[in-house]
Formats: structure tokens, C-alpha cells, sequence
């Protein structure tokens, strides 16, 4: 299965994405993972990363399409592929197109989450993540058993970099301007559209989800 994981900042993609893959056994790209993994390693590169990731703007295309389709290229395309984050661009997603095309793979599902911005800050803003195995927390939704600290793995839990509330809105702005249009390309090229209510409870958007994937 080969699908594209949109929505908002902190509609919830990479929560619903952890229970996708455990159902459907795909590879999971994460955009945003990928970067923040360039960026740490201090190169040229990753200190221009930094530059775009905490203002709250989209990195260039050119350079996320190169990071991607190397990514892609990477993986193995028997196990299906959730792209979570990219494309975020008409660009980003003709380049996408291009490529799977050329792999004989094409997109099989569009999966959007949405939310109300309102809520959206607030998810972001208390999101707390574990650097050492990637669960996903909220300080008042989702707590961990021991405040601050990873149920999974005991690692200390931290805060993103861009998860303030002043680049919050720069994200959603980036967002409504620059992604929103890829929801009409998709669209309008007669793909596969799976639209779900980001702002219910994680274990019924995790349902929703999986029964959409796979009727
Ligand atoms: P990226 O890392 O992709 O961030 P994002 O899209 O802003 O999305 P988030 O990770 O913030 O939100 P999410 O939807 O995954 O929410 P989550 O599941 O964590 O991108 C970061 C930056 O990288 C961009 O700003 C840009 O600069 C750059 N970038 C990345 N891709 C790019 C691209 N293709 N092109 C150009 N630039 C790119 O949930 C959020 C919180 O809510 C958590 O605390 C969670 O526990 C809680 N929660 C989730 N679901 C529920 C629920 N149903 N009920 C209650 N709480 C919930």
C-alpha cells in the first residue's frame, strides 16, 4: 500500500502514523523526521535546515525533493510506503508522481486529517516527544505514567524546537497556502481521497484510518 499522510501541524499524522504501519506493515517516511536527522549532524546543509524549520517556513523544494526521492529510492517498495509530511508542494508532489511512476509504484491513497487551528496550538504547543525511540506524548491528552519521562523507553522527554506558539501559526499559515493546494491536485486527478476528523479521539481516527486503507 502506497499513501500519502496529510493535515495540518498537529492534526495528528505521525501519531496515526505509528498505528498505520503496526496494521499495514508499511515503511514510514516522515519529511519532518528526515530533516531534523539532516540537520542534527551540524553540515552546511543542516544549518540552512534550521534556518527554514524555526521560522516555521517550508524548506525549498528542490532540496526536499532531493532528500525524499533518496529516501524513497532507499526503501523496499514490496512493503508499501507512508509518506507522512511530503509532499507539501504542487512541485514536491509532481516530483513524487514522477518518481513512482518510474518505479512502476503509484500512489494508491491520499489520507487527510484535519483539525480546527484553535486546537491545533494547543496540541502542538503541549506535545512532548522521546528522542531515543520517537513516541509521541501530550502534556494534558496523552501524559506519560511519570511526567516527563518516556513510558516505552525511560528517556527523558523534550520539546521541539518549532513547537511555539508564535511559529505554531507560521506553520499553519505555510500550511493553508502551500499544502492545501496539493489536496486539490490529488483531487482533481480523480486519486483515492480519505478525509478524517483529526479532532476526535486518537483510537477512532486509528479506526477510521485502517477501515479506509483498507476497503
Ligand atoms: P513536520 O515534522 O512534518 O511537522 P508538521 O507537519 O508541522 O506536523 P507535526 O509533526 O507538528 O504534527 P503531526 O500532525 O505529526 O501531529 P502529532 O501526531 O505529533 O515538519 C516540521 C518542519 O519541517 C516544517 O515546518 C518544515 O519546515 C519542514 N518540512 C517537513 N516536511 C517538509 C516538506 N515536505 N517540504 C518543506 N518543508 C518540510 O500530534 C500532535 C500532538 O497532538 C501530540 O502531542 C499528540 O500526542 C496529540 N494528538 C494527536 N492526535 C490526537 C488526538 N486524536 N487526540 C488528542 N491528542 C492527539
Amino acid at each position: 500500500m502506497r499513501v500519502v499522510l496529510m493535515g495540518p501541524p498537529g492534526a495528528g499524522k505521525g501519531t496515526q502514523a505509528k498505528y498505520l504501519v503496526e496494521k499495514f506493515g508499511m515503511v514510514h517516511l516522515s519529511s519532518g523526521d528526515i530533516l531534523r536527522a539532516e540537520r542534527a549532524d551540524g553540515s552546511e546543509l543542516g544549518e540552512k535546515l534550521k534556518s527554514y524549520m524555526d521560522a516555521g517556513e517550508l524548506v525549498p523544494d528542490d532540496i526536499v525533493v532531493e532528500i525524499m526521492a533518496k529516501a524513497i529510492a532507499k526503501q523496499d517498495a514490496d512493503k508499501g510506503l507512508l509518506l507522512d509530511g511530503f509532499p507539501r508542494t504542487v512541485t514536491q508532489a509532481g516530483a513524487l508522481d514522477k518518481q513512482l511512476e518510474q518505479l512502476g509504484l503509484p500512489l494508491e491513497a491520499v489520507l487527510v486529517i484535519e483539525a480546527d487551528e484553535s486546537l491545533l496550538v494547543d496540541r502542538i504547543t503541549g506535545r512532548r516527544s522521546c528522542p531515543k525511540c520517537g513516541r509521541v506524548y501530550h502534556v494534558k491528552n496523552i501524559p506519560p505514567v511519570k511526567e516527563g519521562i518516556c513510558d516505552a523507553c525511560g528517556a527523558e522527554l523534550v520539546q521541539r524546537e518549532d513547537d511555539t506558539e508564535e511559529v505554531v501559526r507560521q506553520r499553519l499559515a505555510a500550511y493553508r497556502k502551500q499544502t492545501e493546494p496539493v489536496i486539490e491536485y490529488y483531487a482533481a486527478d480523480g486519486r483515492k481521497m480519505i478525509r478524517l476528523d483529526g479532532g476526535a479521539p486518537l483510537e477512532e481516527v486509528a479506526q477510521q484510518a485502517a477501515e479506509a486503507l483498507a476497503s
